[in-house]
């Protein structure tokens, strides 16, 4: 759903500095799609590019909604928009890498977000391996995953997305990329 996690500024209720301390949106009925857009750019989060094979080669896209969700056996998820072409590219496939960003990366992960231009099929001029499944994973993240599918889950416009992950590592990034309010972050540098 491009445009969803655009940093509108026109369309905020107000970043934290401006806020006046506690309150509930939307007079305390369940909040609608609006307001828990805003509220999700609140959350701090890392960043992470999933990344799959497609017929044209390959195909990846930013999300920030993932988490490991068991150690035992290893598996993570993605919540990946329910109209994205990565999503159906993945659930072809059956097989995905998450590469978790490092702050060199953030031009990358505007890429992928359709903020910026493409990045052609064949990820050129992208520095990557690619897994035992065949999908690439970004060199200069910080921590990857590859997966295969172990299950996917509709849950409103987005779909969640379980990997068995098959192998892992560490990239040559030092620091997360990170998303708050509306733009990227990163740790401060003493
Ligand atoms: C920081 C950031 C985090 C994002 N997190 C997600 C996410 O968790 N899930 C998602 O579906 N889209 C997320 N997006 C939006 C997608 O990257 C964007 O909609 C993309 O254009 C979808 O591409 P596709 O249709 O080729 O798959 C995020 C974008 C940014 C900039």
């Amino acid at each position: 759903m491009p445009g969803q996690y655009r940093s509108d500024k026109s369309a905020e209720l107000g970043s934290p500095a401006d806020r006046p301390g506690f309150s509930a949106v939307d007079e305390g009925a369940p909040p609608g799609p609006d307001s828990v857009r805003l509220l999700r750019r609140d959350i701090g989060a890392a960043v992470a590019a999933v990344a799959t094979t497609d017929e044209r080669g390959f195909r990846g896209v930013t999300v920030s909604a993932f988490c490991i969700v068991s150690l035992n056996p290893a598996r993570l998820l993605a919540c990946v928009g329910a109209a994205s072409e990565s999503l159906a590219a993945i659930q072809l496939s059956g097989h995905f890498a998450l590469s978790v960003l490092s702050d060199r990366q953030e031009f990358l992960a505007d890429q992928l977000a359709g903020r910026a231009p493409a990045v052609n099929p064949r990820f050129n001029g992208i520095k990557h391996q690619l897994s035992k499944l065949g999908d690439p994973i970004l060199e200069e993240c910080l921590v990857w995953f590859s997966c295969a599918v172990q299950a996917s889950n509709p849950q409103g416009d987005h779909t969640v997305v379980y990997g068995d992950i098959r192998e892992a590592g560490y990239g040559s990034g030092r620091e997360p990329l990170l998303y708050f309010d509306g733009s990227y972050r990163y740790f401060q540098v003493d």
